[in-house]
């Protein structure tokens, strides 16, 4: 199985996952702490602008589930924005960017 590279720009930390970890339980792999509320995608507080070298996110995550898309709607923040709790990584090389809100 190829695992998948997750960086985190703000702590410059990389860790490498399976296919199909939340960028979350990546980031307390990588020791990088992440701020967190309900981690079911319906709260927001863990919404991060994520980016891939392609600009094709679709080939690097899994899309985002209804609650997740609903929170994201909400919060009316970018295509580029996903909940970490939520967002499951799906091949290639994620980068994970500061909160979504205040970057
Ligand atoms: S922690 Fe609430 S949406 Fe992720």
């Amino acid at each position: 199985m190829n695992l998948v590279e997750v960086h985190f720009e703000e702590a410059d930390k990389t860790v490498f996952v399976e296919p199909g970890t939340t960028i979350l339980a990546a980031a307390e792999m990588a020791g990088v702490e992440i701020m967190t509320g309900c981690t079911r995608g319906m709260c927001g507080t863990d919404a991060h602008r994520v980016s891939t070298e392609s600009g094709d996110l679709s080939s690097v995550l899994e899309p985002a589930e209804d609650h997740e898309q609903g929170t994201l709607d909400r919060m009316g923040v970018g295509s580029d924005c996903r909940l970490l709790c939520s967002a499951k990584v799906r091949a290639g090389k994620v980068s994970v960017a500061g909160d979504a809100l205040t970057d």
